[in-house]
Formats: structure tokens, C-alpha cells, sequence
């Protein structure tokens, strides 16, 4: 069975709370709960965190063993040289996945650390970006 593990960023545990314009008003357990059910034959973890050391560590536990991860590591990945030093790091490959379409918005997210090191880049269509990213794997 395919390991595939959802990695999400600081801010993303308010899911369906947090500003629902830009994010939905669908919370990310309430989303795991449906797309474990519609990928029923691969293995899906979850992990959230807001400390970035935290995210890094779970880069560096799952990056050599899963057959994929799929990141949105939110404000960090227009932040962070280290979870981008981590993604490059790792052996598993890494989507990188953003709910709304980060260059529709201020330019500071249009700067990324994650894509130079990524597989590839899903953004803009919602939670369904997380699927896509899935989909990228089967
Ligand atoms: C986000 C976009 C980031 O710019 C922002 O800081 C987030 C969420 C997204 O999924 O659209 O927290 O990664």
C-alpha cells in the first residue's frame, strides 16, 4: 500500500475558522475524514504543525521511508530556508500544495523556498489542491 503523508503549516490548524473568503469553511478533519474515504487503497497520515523546527523534524522522520509528501508549509514556505534545506534534504518526493493562488495576492507570497526543491506545485483550487496533489502520486 502507497504512504503518502499531508504536512501542513502554521495557521492551518484554524481551518473553516480562519478567514473562510480566502480558506473555506470546511475544517482539514472534517476534509481527511472524506479523502481517506475517495483514496481508500493508499495510506494517508496527517501532520500539523506551527513551530518550524517541528515541521522540519517530520521532513526528516517520514522523508526517506513514504513514497510522497504533500506540503503546505503556509507562511513558512515564503519564510523558511530551512524547511526548504529539508525538502532538498530528503529523499521522498515533496508536492508543495496552497489552498488559494498565492500570486493572485500581496508579492510576498509570490516568493517560495519550497519549489526550487519540489516536484511540483499545486495552488489556487482549494482543499482540492490536496487531492490533486494525491492524484500526482497514483
Ligand atoms: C497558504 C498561503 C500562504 O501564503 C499563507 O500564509 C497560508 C496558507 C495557502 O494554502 O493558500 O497560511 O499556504
Amino acid at each position: 500500500m502507497k504512504k503518502l503523508i499531508i504536512i501542513n503549516g502554521p495557521n492551518l490548524n484554524l481551518l473553516g475558522k480562519r478567514e473562510p473568503t480566502v480558506y473555506g469553511n470546511v475544517s482539514f478533519e472534517e476534509f481527511l475524514e472524506r479523502i481517506k474515504n475517495t483514496f481508500s487503497s493508499i495510506a494517508i497520515d496527517y501532520f500539523q504543525s506551527n513551530i518550524e523546527g517541528d515541521i522540519i523534524d517530520k521532513l526528516h522522520e517520514v522523508g526517506f521511508s513514504y513514497d510522497g509528501i504533500i506540503l503546505n508549509a503556509a507562511a513558512y514556505t515564503h519564510t523558511s530556508v530551512g524547511i526548504g534545506d529539508a525538502v532538498k534534504a530528503i529523499e521522498t518526493p515533496v508536492v508543495e500544495v496552497h489552498i488559494s493562488n498565492t500570486f493572485s495576492r500581496e508579492a510576498f507570497r509570490h516568493q517560495s523556498y519550497i519549489s526550487p526543491n519540489a516536484k511540483g506545485v499545486i495552488l489556487g483550487f482549494g482543499l482540492k489542491s490536496y487531492e490533486l496533489a494525491i492524484q500526482s502520486f497514483l
